[in-house]
């Protein structure tokens, strides 16, 4: 089970992760987090285990009990808007966090949620904006990320990967949390404070970056391929297209193919 305790000891940011709601077992702790009526900023819903646990396109995040880290977190900004730049700096901070433990991988984002580790998927991401009226009550980033499950039923067999397969090692949850909420705060800071740095830190680690790519939109392969230059300020994907016009999408049905 995971250690509050140990975890609150650890914990070395200002304001995430400071409320911590600790469950057993929940459907999806992206459903808890929307129920919460008056939350604190930068709380964390962990689950040992969520009964249906969701992903994109309504595809579920399975995760063995216990073995990996399933939680969300609430932020209150005062606009929602380049919500998927904001899934990629929390992306990017798993990646910084993840990046760390191993001597030899390679690991990317694949927009424009999932992190990627030796060709297999580590982590996902699922951000949830929740209005009151017209105004941003609270956005929930989800996050699944594969710690100590050392097999894969299934399609994910093909598909998914954990720390510990990578390296062999038991990774201890409450550090790997600290560890992540600490990364996770100053991108969300950032992305607060509207930096360039973080959109130029982040489009080198997106799959396909610089490359000429494939675009599926809404599940139709586009015929021609484009240059795919990333994100701009605003979170929006740009492409240079082979009248070499900019094309910019701001749409998350976008998938990048990267051969
Ligand atoms: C994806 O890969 O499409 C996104 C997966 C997001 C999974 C996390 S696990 C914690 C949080 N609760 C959920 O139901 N989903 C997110």
């Amino acid at each position: 089970m995971f250690d509050n305790k140990l975890f609150q000891q650890l914990l070395d940011t200002s304001w995430v992760g400071h409320e911590l709601i600790l469950l057993e077992e929940i459907d999806s702790t992206n459903n808890y987090a929307k129920q919460i009526a008056r939350a604190v900023p930068g709380t964390i819903i962990l689950a040992e285990d969520q009964t249906a646990g969701k992903g994109q396109h309504k595809k579920a995040w399975d995760s063995e009990p216990e073995k990996n880290l399933t939680f969300s977190i609430i932020f209150t900004p005062t606009q929602a808007d380049r919500i998927s730049l904001l899934t990629l700096a929390c992306a990017s901070a798993i990646e910084d966090v993840v990046c760390k433990h191993f001597e030899n991988c390679s690991i990317d984002l694949k927009w424009p949620n999932d992190v990627i580790c030796d060709g297999k998927k580590i982590s996902g991401l699922l951000t949830e904006v929740i209005h009151n009226g017209n105004k941003v009550d609270r956005v929930i980033v989800g996050i699944g990320l594969n710690v100590n499950q050392e097999r894969f039923e299934g399609e994910l067999n093909k598909t998914a990967t954990s720390m510990k397969v990578i390296s062999g090692k038991e990774e201890s949850r409450e550090q790997l949390l600290c560890d992540l909420l600490v990364r996770i705060e100053y991108n969300y800071q950032r992305w607060v404070n509207n930096s360039i740095e973080l959109v130029k830190e982040i489009n080198p680690k997106l799959q396909g970056y610089g490359n000429w790519v494939t675009l599926e939109i809404d599940k139709e392969i586009l015929p021609d391929k484009t240059k795919f230059l990333g994100m701009n300020e605003l979170g929006s994907l740009q492409v240079l297209n082979k009248e070499l016009g900019v094309d910019t999408f701001s749409y998350e049905q976008i998938r990048v193919l990267v051969d």
